[in-house]
Protein backbone atom coordinates (compact mmCIF):
# COMPACT_ATOMS: atom_id res chain seq x y z
CA UNK A 1 0.00 0.00 0.00
CA UNK A 2 0.89 3.51 -0.87
CA UNK A 3 3.03 5.19 2.14
CA UNK A 4 0.17 7.40 4.29
CA UNK A 5 0.36 10.34 6.00
CA UNK A 6 1.05 9.84 9.76
CA UNK A 7 3.23 6.66 8.33
CA UNK A 8 6.62 6.68 9.67
CA UNK A 9 8.79 7.31 6.63
CA UNK A 10 10.71 4.36 5.38
CA UNK A 11 14.68 4.23 6.93
CA UNK A 12 17.38 3.17 4.34
CA UNK A 13 20.94 3.77 3.18
CA UNK A 14 21.99 4.59 0.21
CA UNK A 15 24.75 6.09 -1.86
CA UNK A 16 24.40 9.98 -2.59
CA UNK A 17 26.76 12.75 -3.87
CA UNK A 18 27.65 13.86 -0.15
CA UNK A 19 28.31 10.25 0.07
CA UNK A 20 26.28 7.21 2.19
CA UNK A 21 23.56 8.32 3.80
CA UNK A 22 21.37 6.40 6.83
CA UNK A 23 18.63 7.90 6.00
CA UNK A 24 17.40 8.57 9.58
CA UNK A 25 20.38 9.30 10.97
CA UNK A 26 21.32 11.94 8.18
CA UNK A 27 17.45 13.38 9.16
CA UNK A 28 18.35 13.61 12.88
CA UNK A 29 16.18 16.46 14.78
CA UNK A 30 15.38 18.38 11.40
CA UNK A 31 12.38 18.31 9.11
CA UNK A 32 12.97 16.48 5.92
CA UNK A 33 12.13 17.38 2.15
CA UNK A 34 12.77 13.89 -0.20
CA UNK A 35 11.87 14.54 -3.59
CA UNK A 36 12.06 12.63 -6.52
CA UNK A 37 13.06 13.36 -9.82
CA UNK A 38 12.55 11.41 -13.56
CA UNK A 39 16.32 11.21 -14.57
CA UNK A 40 19.47 13.57 -14.61
CA UNK A 41 20.46 15.47 -17.34
CA UNK A 42 17.13 16.83 -17.76
CA UNK A 43 15.61 20.22 -18.32
CA UNK A 44 12.95 20.10 -15.60
CA UNK A 45 15.11 18.27 -13.12
CA UNK A 46 17.96 20.38 -13.74
CA UNK A 47 15.99 23.71 -13.20
CA UNK A 48 14.27 21.93 -10.22
CA UNK A 49 17.31 20.96 -8.39
CA UNK A 50 18.76 24.93 -8.64
CA UNK A 51 15.80 26.57 -7.02
CA UNK A 52 15.97 24.07 -4.14
CA UNK A 53 20.17 24.58 -4.03
CA UNK A 54 19.25 28.96 -4.49
CA UNK A 55 15.95 28.41 -1.42
CA UNK A 56 18.82 26.43 0.94
CA UNK A 57 18.60 29.68 3.36
CA UNK A 58 15.01 29.32 3.59
CA UNK A 59 15.22 25.57 3.93
CA UNK A 60 17.50 26.21 7.02
CA UNK A 61 15.86 28.78 8.87
CA UNK A 62 13.17 26.13 9.07
CA UNK A 63 15.72 23.46 10.59
CA UNK A 64 14.66 21.47 7.18
CA UNK A 65 17.32 19.47 5.28
CA UNK A 66 16.69 18.33 1.44
CA UNK A 67 17.72 15.60 -0.47
CA UNK A 68 17.15 14.56 -4.60
CA UNK A 69 16.78 11.22 -6.01
CA UNK A 70 17.04 10.06 -9.11
CA UNK A 71 17.31 6.45 -10.49
CA UNK A 72 20.84 7.63 -12.20
CA UNK A 73 24.00 6.32 -10.45
CA UNK A 74 26.33 8.26 -9.09
CA UNK A 75 28.71 8.84 -11.23
CA UNK A 76 25.99 10.28 -14.19
CA UNK A 77 24.53 12.66 -10.89
CA UNK A 78 27.94 13.98 -10.29
CA UNK A 79 28.33 14.74 -13.77
CA UNK A 80 24.65 16.60 -13.70
CA UNK A 81 25.68 18.58 -10.53
CA UNK A 82 28.76 20.24 -12.51
CA UNK A 83 25.72 21.19 -14.83
CA UNK A 84 23.24 22.24 -12.64
CA UNK A 85 25.38 24.57 -10.83
CA UNK A 86 26.76 26.62 -14.16
CA UNK A 87 23.80 26.77 -15.61
CA UNK A 88 21.13 27.68 -12.47
CA UNK A 89 23.86 30.10 -11.30
CA UNK A 90 24.17 27.98 -7.35
CA UNK A 91 26.14 25.25 -6.10
CA UNK A 92 24.02 22.16 -5.06
CA UNK A 93 25.28 21.32 -1.38
CA UNK A 94 22.73 18.82 -0.72
CA UNK A 95 22.58 15.11 -0.70
CA UNK A 96 21.06 13.16 -4.64
CA UNK A 97 20.60 10.09 -4.01
CA UNK A 98 21.77 7.45 -6.83
CA UNK A 99 19.34 4.74 -6.81
CA UNK A 100 19.59 2.69 -10.32
CA UNK A 101 18.27 -0.42 -8.74
CA UNK A 102 14.79 1.22 -7.66
CA UNK A 103 15.45 0.61 -3.88
CA UNK A 104 14.18 3.92 -2.36
CA UNK A 105 12.27 4.32 -5.46
CA UNK A 106 9.97 1.26 -4.55
CA UNK A 107 10.16 1.61 -0.67
CA UNK A 108 8.40 5.33 -1.12
CA UNK A 109 6.56 4.36 -4.40
CA UNK A 110 8.24 6.71 -6.73
CA UNK A 111 7.42 4.65 -9.63
CA UNK A 112 4.16 5.26 -11.41
CA UNK A 113 4.03 2.47 -14.17
CA UNK A 114 1.19 3.65 -15.73
CA UNK A 115 3.35 7.17 -16.52
CA UNK A 116 6.79 4.88 -16.57
CA UNK A 117 8.23 1.55 -14.92
CA UNK A 118 11.86 3.27 -15.65
CA UNK A 119 12.06 6.53 -14.31
CA UNK A 120 10.52 7.96 -10.67
CA UNK A 121 7.69 10.39 -11.05
CA UNK A 122 8.06 13.55 -9.11
CA UNK A 123 7.28 12.79 -5.64
CA UNK A 124 7.73 14.78 -2.86
CA UNK A 125 7.58 13.58 0.84
CA UNK A 126 8.01 16.01 4.10
CA UNK A 127 9.12 14.70 6.69
CA UNK A 128 8.60 15.83 10.23
CA UNK A 129 11.29 15.59 13.25
CA UNK A 130 9.42 12.57 14.90
CA UNK A 131 9.98 10.96 11.45
CA UNK A 132 6.42 10.74 10.39
CA UNK A 133 5.08 11.90 6.72
CA UNK A 134 3.17 15.17 7.12
CA UNK A 135 3.09 15.55 3.03
CA UNK A 136 3.05 13.81 0.13
CA UNK A 137 2.86 15.18 -3.79
CA UNK A 138 3.11 13.54 -7.03
CA UNK A 139 3.63 15.31 -9.89
CA UNK A 140 4.01 14.41 -13.64
CA UNK A 141 7.30 13.87 -15.74
CA UNK A 142 6.44 16.99 -17.39
CA UNK A 143 4.84 19.56 -14.91
CA UNK A 144 8.04 21.19 -12.56
CA UNK A 145 7.25 21.93 -9.14
CA UNK A 146 6.98 24.67 -7.25
CA UNK A 147 9.50 24.91 -4.35
CA UNK A 148 8.20 27.73 -2.51
CA UNK A 149 4.80 26.13 -2.44
CA UNK A 150 6.75 22.76 -0.07
CA UNK A 151 8.29 26.28 2.51
CA UNK A 152 4.92 27.26 2.51
CA UNK A 153 3.30 23.99 3.22
CA UNK A 154 6.01 23.99 5.95
CA UNK A 155 5.51 27.12 7.24
CA UNK A 156 1.86 25.63 8.20
CA UNK A 157 2.76 22.09 9.59
CA UNK A 158 5.12 24.13 11.76
CA UNK A 159 2.86 26.65 13.03
CA UNK A 160 -0.37 24.32 13.51
CA UNK A 161 1.80 21.56 15.50
CA UNK A 162 2.41 24.15 18.03
CA UNK A 163 -0.89 25.93 18.54
CA UNK A 164 -4.53 25.04 17.68
CA UNK A 165 -4.96 26.57 14.33
CA UNK A 166 -5.34 25.71 10.64
CA UNK A 167 -4.29 27.92 7.82
CA UNK A 168 -6.73 29.05 5.04
CA UNK A 169 -6.66 28.75 1.21
CA UNK A 170 -3.44 30.40 -0.14
CA UNK A 171 -1.75 31.54 3.44
CA UNK A 172 0.97 33.04 3.87
CA UNK A 173 3.29 33.14 6.90
CA UNK A 174 2.25 36.63 8.89
CA UNK A 175 -1.50 36.22 7.89
CA UNK A 176 -4.76 35.30 9.77
CA UNK A 177 -5.00 32.08 10.81
CA UNK A 178 -8.27 29.39 11.67
CA UNK A 179 -9.13 28.78 15.12
CA UNK A 180 -9.63 25.15 15.33
CA UNK A 181 -13.01 24.13 15.58
CA UNK A 182 -12.14 22.20 18.63
CA UNK A 183 -11.59 25.34 20.83
CA UNK A 184 -14.45 26.77 21.75
CA UNK A 185 -15.56 30.86 22.06
CA UNK A 186 -14.51 30.95 25.95
CA UNK A 187 -11.46 29.40 25.73
CA UNK A 188 -10.36 31.87 22.94
CA UNK A 189 -9.09 35.10 25.29
CA UNK A 190 -6.47 32.64 26.84
CA UNK A 191 -5.33 31.05 23.87
CA UNK A 192 -5.41 33.59 21.48
CA UNK A 193 -4.61 37.00 23.55
CA UNK A 194 -4.56 39.29 19.71
CA UNK A 195 -8.01 38.59 19.52
CA UNK A 196 -9.84 37.22 16.99
CA UNK A 197 -12.86 37.91 14.32
CA UNK A 198 -15.88 35.29 14.11
CA UNK A 199 -17.02 35.02 10.96
CA UNK A 200 -19.74 32.01 11.27
CA UNK A 201 -19.45 29.58 14.37
CA UNK A 202 -17.17 27.48 12.56
CA UNK A 203 -15.00 30.04 10.87
CA UNK A 204 -12.48 32.37 13.17
CA UNK A 205 -9.99 34.07 12.19
CA UNK A 206 -7.39 35.15 14.86
CA UNK A 207 -3.47 37.11 14.10
CA UNK A 208 -1.05 34.39 13.35
CA UNK A 209 -0.05 33.53 17.28
CA UNK A 210 3.76 33.07 16.86
CA UNK A 211 4.27 36.43 15.01
C1 LIG B 1 12.59 16.85 -17.43
O1 LIG B 1 13.03 16.82 -16.27
O2 LIG B 1 12.81 17.79 -18.16
C2 LIG B 1 11.78 15.71 -17.93
C3 LIG B 1 12.03 14.43 -17.48
C4 LIG B 1 11.29 13.38 -17.97
C5 LIG B 1 10.28 13.62 -18.90
C6 LIG B 1 10.02 14.92 -19.32
C7 LIG B 1 10.78 15.98 -18.84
Amino acid sequence: MALQLGDVAPDFTAGSTKGIIDFHRWLDNSWGVLFSHPADFTPVCTTELGTVSRLQEEFSKRNVKTIALSVDNLESHLKWVVDINETQDTNVSFPIIADPEFKVANLYGMIHPNASDRFTVRSVFIIAPDKKIKLTLTYPASTGRNFEEILRVIDSLQLTSNYAVATPADWKNGEDVVISPSIVDEEIAAKFPKGYTKIKSYLRLTPQPNE
